[in-house]
């Protein structure tokens, strides 16, 4: 039965008769409606059948101390304030409590004023805790609800806008002259740009409520690394760009999600090769110490103003805005930061312009990072 806000609902559980009594003369002076309950398996009962919004439990008592129905009731009946009345001397009894999940102790004796204000405390507590939950639980309906309308209402018509390019294409491509081809040709492409966006926007936010890079599992950098390269090579080789690779060979594992780095890497490279211009070079370099692993992709491109280098992570920002030629959305990095924050490693950049920019990925070393993470952090920009 839920209590109305106006009338908060105030249990006492204590052997002694005149301790409830006293209890509820002050607390329903309060405009509280007061139960009381003499022993634990009673008051227990009580709070389940009632589910008041604070529970005064006394320490010593016979059958049931107070610190077991504390403990009994921090574990089932999480969502209400529990509070240990304790006798006088009894400050280890009292952070025991607090330890099993009671609010507060209210050390005996205490006067109307101490219960007044101690009552008045939990339940504004309490009230916090109960708004917190409903407000991440209304963040969390809004996330899905922004997942499942980004994909059905704009990805699905681009996936099919995209379809019916190629379709055209196939039927009657070669009865258009090249002026058509090339208006159809940009359509492609700009579609294919906006559906990637959407993709990157999905994934993004799946990193935020955790459904994306959840299983991690121990695996080799060396052979992500080698994925990535694989997958990017015909685009340099496309390019003209070279593409080499300088990997210690005593490389310890790490832990991760293989999918979503590999993504890092094709991100980083593939920025790299569309920033870079033609007859330029990529170069990777993975090094470990006993705790961290890090590999650095540098290129020869045109790299980036210092004063946007700090801007390059959030999400839809690109340094030359609407006057960039080259097609992207801006969300590559944010997707690439958000996956490194999630494997506990870090991602820095230096660049200067006209002259190449460098991204070194951190990733802590699956044991030892944990016992020797003394000083050493890894630095996000
Ligand atoms: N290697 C690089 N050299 C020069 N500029 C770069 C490099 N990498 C990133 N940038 C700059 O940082 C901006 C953000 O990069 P990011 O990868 O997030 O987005 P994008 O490449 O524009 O689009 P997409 O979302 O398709 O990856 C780019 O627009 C570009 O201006
Ligand atoms: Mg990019």
């Amino acid at each position: 039965m839920p209590n109305t806000p106006e009338k908060p609902l105030i249990l006492v559980i204590d052997d002694e008769e005149a301790l409830r009594d006293g209890c509820r003369q002050v607390l329903e002076k309060c405009g509280y409606e007061v139960i009381t309950a003499e022993q634990g398996i009673e008051g227990i009962k009580l709070a389940r059948e009632r589910m008041p919004d604070m529970v005064f439990v006394d320490l010593k008592m016979p059958h049931m101390s107070g610190m077991e129905i504390i403990e009994i009731m921090s574990r089932d009946l999480p969502d209400i304030v529990l509070v240990m009345i304790t006798g006088f001397a009894s400050i280890v009894s009292a952070v025991e409590a607090i330890q099993k999940g009671a609010y507060d102790y209210l050390p005996k004796p205490f006067n109307p004023d101490q219960l007044r204000a101690l009552t008045k405390r939990g339940l504004d507590h309490r009230n916090l805790k109960i708004e917190t939950k409903r407000l991440r639980e209304e963040k969390d309906r809004m996330e899905k609800n922004f997942i499942t309308f980004v994909s059905h209402e704009m990805r699905s018509p681009l996936v099919v806008i995209r379809q019916y390019i190629e379709a055209l294409n196939e039927i009657a491509g070669k009865s258009f002259d090249k002026d058509v081809k090339e208006i159809i040709e940009r359509c492609r492409k700009r579609v294919q740009s906006l559906e990637e966006m959407v993709e990157h926007w999905l994934d993004i936010s799946r990193i935020e409520n955790g459904t994306l890079a959840q299983q991690k599992v121990s695996l080799s950098l060396a052979s992500i690394i080698s994925r990535s390269v694989e997958e990017m090579t015909p685009l340099c080789r496309k390019k003209g760009i070279s593409l080499e690779t300088n990997i210690s060979k005593k490389l310890p594992q790490i832990t991760g999600d293989a999918e979503s780095l590999v993504r890092v890497f094709t991100n980083i490279i593939g920025n790299a090769t569309k920033y870079t211009p033609e007859g330029g070079k990529i170069t990777i370099t993975v090094k470990n110490d006993e705790y961290y692993t890090t590999a650095s992709i540098a290129d020869t491109g045109m790299g980036i103003p210092l004063d946007k280098l700090p801007l390059i992570f959030e999400p839809f920002f690109r340094c030359r805005g609407k006057d960039e030629k080259i097609i992207g959305s801006g969300l590559g990095l944010t997707f690439c930061k958000k996956i490194m924050e999630s494997h506990n490693g870090g991602i820095e950049v230096s660049s200067k312009e006209g002259k190449g920019t460098t991204f070194v990925l951190t990733f802590p070393v699956s044991d030892n990072a944990a016992k020797g993470n003394t000083g050493h952090t890894s630095k996000s920009i």
